[in-house]
């Protein structure tokens, strides 16, 4: 490969500018010629590349969202938007794209590269962490952190009021972020999609609180849990405890921003880096992951299709150490 160009697609992740960075600094020490394209995939289709050196990614590491910009292009998913889009990369004689992005990028690229042979590698960044073949998403570790320090600042209310309060965090159909912010804030239940859960079990768990002593508690609900929406179980709940003094909070997107996380940051410009050295090795339609400390390239198929499994254990501490 000679000419590369990187975007950032989907919902942004804080350390997309890490990775971003990453790329672009490893392609100038390899004398690659870098081009980033802005808002993803419409980038691509509007014409909209820039030549980037390792200056133009100066003092980003630290940055939360994307200097590119972000999108979901829904014009990509038509073949019209992706002929254009390779026609585009034919003239500039663009031969590999880096992907930075979640599962819907992944798909994009994967069927970009089987439609036109464009040598594609992904770089896995999103919030969610629902990507198979990474132990982590870059992005994941900064919103986790961010819907704690969060979390906390709801207990220390929850706590004077004697409260009990629903908190949603996103991870749209996975549990991940609800699951471990969950637990490291003392949540006494969680529910996450991976889990059966039953409105039976919640009220049990209220009870064993009740008993024990607890006057407010939390409980954190992840936005794909399927039991109901977050209204309908706080409703449900003060209709079989009438006493409780029940608040709802939806974090929402506040934990999609903010400067990366350290262990973000150092993911990000592994994978970066992986990436770039990845397409010069030869590989294509692959993602760069981390697995035990070791970077793997998985297929792309392989890495929207299958999903990281939650660790029950986790659960299981949680309901133990809650109450
Ligand atoms: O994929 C990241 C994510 O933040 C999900 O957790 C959430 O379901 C979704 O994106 C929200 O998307 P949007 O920003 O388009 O509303």
């Amino acid at each position: 490969v000679k000419k590369i160009a990187v975007f950032t697609s989907g919902g942004d992740a804080p350390g997309m500018n890490a990775a971003l960075r990453a790329v672009v600094r490893t392609a100038n020490h390899y004398n690659l010629e870098c081009y980033g394209v802005r808002e993803g995939y419409n980038g691509l289709i509007n014409n909209d590349f820039t030549r980037m050196g390792p200056r133009s990614v100066k003092n980003i590491i630290t940055e939360g969202g994307t200097i590119l910009k972000s999108a979901r292009s829904l014009e990509f998913k038509t073949k019209e938007g992706r002929q254009a889009a390779y026609e585009n990369c034919k003239k500039l004689g663009i031969d590999a794209l880096v992907c930075i992005g979640g599962d819907g990028t992944f798909r994009g690229a994967n069927i970009f590269n089987e439609e036109f042979g464009i040598k594609v590698i992904g770089v896995p960044g999103t919030i969610d962490n629902d990507i198979f073949g990474t132990d982590n998403t870059i992005g994941y570790d900064t919103a986790l952190n961010t819907a704690m320090e969060a979390i906390d600042k709801i207990r220390d209310t929850a706590t004077s009021h004697n409260r009990v309060f629903f908190v949603e965090v996103m991870g749209r159909d996975a549990g991940f972020i609800a699951l471990n912010s969950g637990l490291a804030t003392g949540a006494i239940d969680i529910l996450i999609p991976e889990q059966k859960d039953s409105i039976e079990d919640l009220f049990r768990t209220f009870e064993r609180a009740e008993k024990a002593g607890k006057a407010s508690s939390i409980v954190v609900v992840a936005e794909g849990e399927k039991l109901g929406s977050i209204y309908d179980l706080a409703k449900a709940t003060k209709a079989g405890f009438p006493d409780y003094d029940i608040r709802v909070a939806v974090l929402g997107h506040i934990q999609r921003g903010g400067s990366p996380s350290c262990a973000d940051r150092v993911l990000a410009s592994q994978l970066g880096y992986a990436a770039v050295v990845g397409l010069m090795e030869g590989r294509t339609n692959v993602m760069a992951g981390l697995k035990s400390n070791q970077i793997v390239y998985t297929p792309i198929e392989e890495a929207i299709k299958k999903h990281n499994e939650i660790d029950p254990g986790l659960l299981k501490i949680s309901e133990i150490l809650a109450i």
